[in-house]
């Protein structure tokens, strides 16, 4: 397996381009199934979980052709409607056809995604939805297939605003001669990207971002051009990343209104954050810096996808902080990789205290997840010495070119390939 090698001590400095959302990009990939015309994504980050994508829509027969950041999809020959098993296992996201494959053709079969590094991941807010809807969802022998069976005027409420559930159902709903209602939706950015993207096609759907979506059903969809909106996980990393190691940094193509919790816990610690007009914002950490406690939430609360990377943060600097993780119950692998970098951190189930300190020291860690090894890029960069993270290829998942950004902010990074 491939490690990336970090030099530490570095005060990050200089410019980076934050690339399309890879969690907006999932969604609007499978949702374009939903119509038989050709689709042509922009900002499409060249990520591995984005290659799984494209591989299940062409194992169900659409074309999809990548021309620099932009993906050409044409569904027109698309004659299948179940995900293999290892796909599903693969990549939990590869379950999002299935609310476009259900909306489509009335059919879909997919494997349970199984759980994963940080949390069992079920799906039963994904198929009571379903049902609601009209479809009649059956589970056997580790395999969900659904098909359709009578279009009723749904009032669906979710018992959590799951983001991948509010997406397949949204997708599952939107071709039909009924109207549906999805309260306690997520109200994550890509909802509203993907609301945006359908409506494009011809869908009627509104409310996305606000928890309430209504959709009016319509008879099809059209081919339509989209630009996938920036990734603010990515943004968020890199803006941890400069307040960690006291750095000056310019992070740009951000939207800084999705920004929000992520700039004012890094504004808590005492970094400061200056948002520009065009969609750029500087980030200074040279100053000295406190302690925050972080609770994540679902969108607008502080997202856990940053949970890792602020863990790091926080564990460099003086101060005891509290996080509480309340969307995953797994979510703390890496303080076992960040302990070995020195850091002081109790966990009692969902809650973790970290005693923070001057400075990590660099040795071996593994990566556990996406965002675990992006936590271990932060602690990389800001503690001292060398690290080396192995099992790279998590990071791979969602950081697009992340050497090439990392060397365009000054850190010694690089890769050794097994
Ligand atoms: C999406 O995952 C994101 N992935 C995740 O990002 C993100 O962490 C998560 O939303 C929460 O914001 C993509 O968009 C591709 P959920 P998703 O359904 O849709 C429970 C990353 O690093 N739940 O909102 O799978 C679930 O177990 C990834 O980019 C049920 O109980 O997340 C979890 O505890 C990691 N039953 C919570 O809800 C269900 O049917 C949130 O899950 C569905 C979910």
């Amino acid at each position: 397996m491939d490690k990336l090698v970090i030099d530490g001590g570095t005060r990050v400095r200089g410019r980076v381009r934050i690339s399309g959302s890879k969690n907006a990009t999932l969604p609007i990939m499978a949702a374009c199934l939903l119509t038989g015309k050709e689709c042509v994504l922009h900002q499409v980050p060249d990520l591995d979980d984005v290659k799984v994508m494209e591989n299940v829509l062409a194992g169900l027969g659409a074309s999809v052709k990548r021309e620099a950041s932009t993906l050409i999809i044409d569904p027109g020959s698309v004659n299948a409607w179940e995900i293999p098993e290892h796909t599903s296992r693969k990549m939990r996201a590869s379950n999002l056809v299935m609310g476009a494959l259900l909306g489509k053709f009335g059919q879909a079969k997919v494997s349970y995604p199984g759980g994963c590094a940080i949390g069992q991941r079920p799906m039963d807010i994904h198929l009571g939805g379903l049902r609601q809807l009209g479809y009649k969802v059956e589970e056997c022998y580790g395999y969900i297939e659904g098909y359709f069976s009578e279009a009723v005027d749904s009032d669906i409420t979710l018992d959590f605003p799951s983001v991948g559930a509010t997406e397949n159902l949204m997708m599952a709903a939107v071709i039909s001669s009924r109207n549906t209602v999805i309260r306690n939706a997520a109200r994550e950015p890509e909802i509203v990207d993907l609301q945006n993207f359908l409506n494009k096609m011809g869908a009627r759907i509104r409310g996305a971002g606000l928890g309430v979506i209504r959709i009016e059903g319509v008879p099809e969809l059209n081919g339509v051009e989209h630009e996938v909106i920036p990734d603010r996980i990515e943004a968020g990393t890199f803006m941890i990343m400069a307040a960690a190691s006291r750095g000056d940094i310019i992070v740009e193509n951000v939207v800084f209104e999705h920004l929000g919790a992520i700039t004012s816990k890094v504004r808590e610690t005492g970094a400061e954050v200056i948002a520009y007009n065009g969609g750029s914002l500087r980030i200074l950490g040279n100053r000295k810096l406190g302690s925050a406690d972080i609770k994540t939430m679902p969108y607008p609360g502080f997202p856990t996808d940053a949970q890792p990377q602020m863990m790091a943060f926080l564990s460099g600097v003086e101060g005891t902080s509290v996080m509480v993780e309340t969307i995953f119950e797994n979510r703390y692998m890496h303080v076992n990789e960040l302990r070995r970098m020195g850091a002081d951190i109790k966990v009692e189930g969902r809650v973790a205290i970290l005693k923070g300190k001057s400075r990590l020291r660099g040795t071996t860690v593994e990566a556990t997840d996406l965002r675990a090894g992006a936590a271990l890029i932060v602690a990389g960069v800001s503690g001292s010495g060398e690290t080396q993270i192995e099992n790279a290829f998590h990071i791979d998942r969602g950081y697009e070119k992340i050497e090439e950004k990392l060397h365009s902010l000054g850190v010694k990074a690089f890769r050794i390939r097994d």
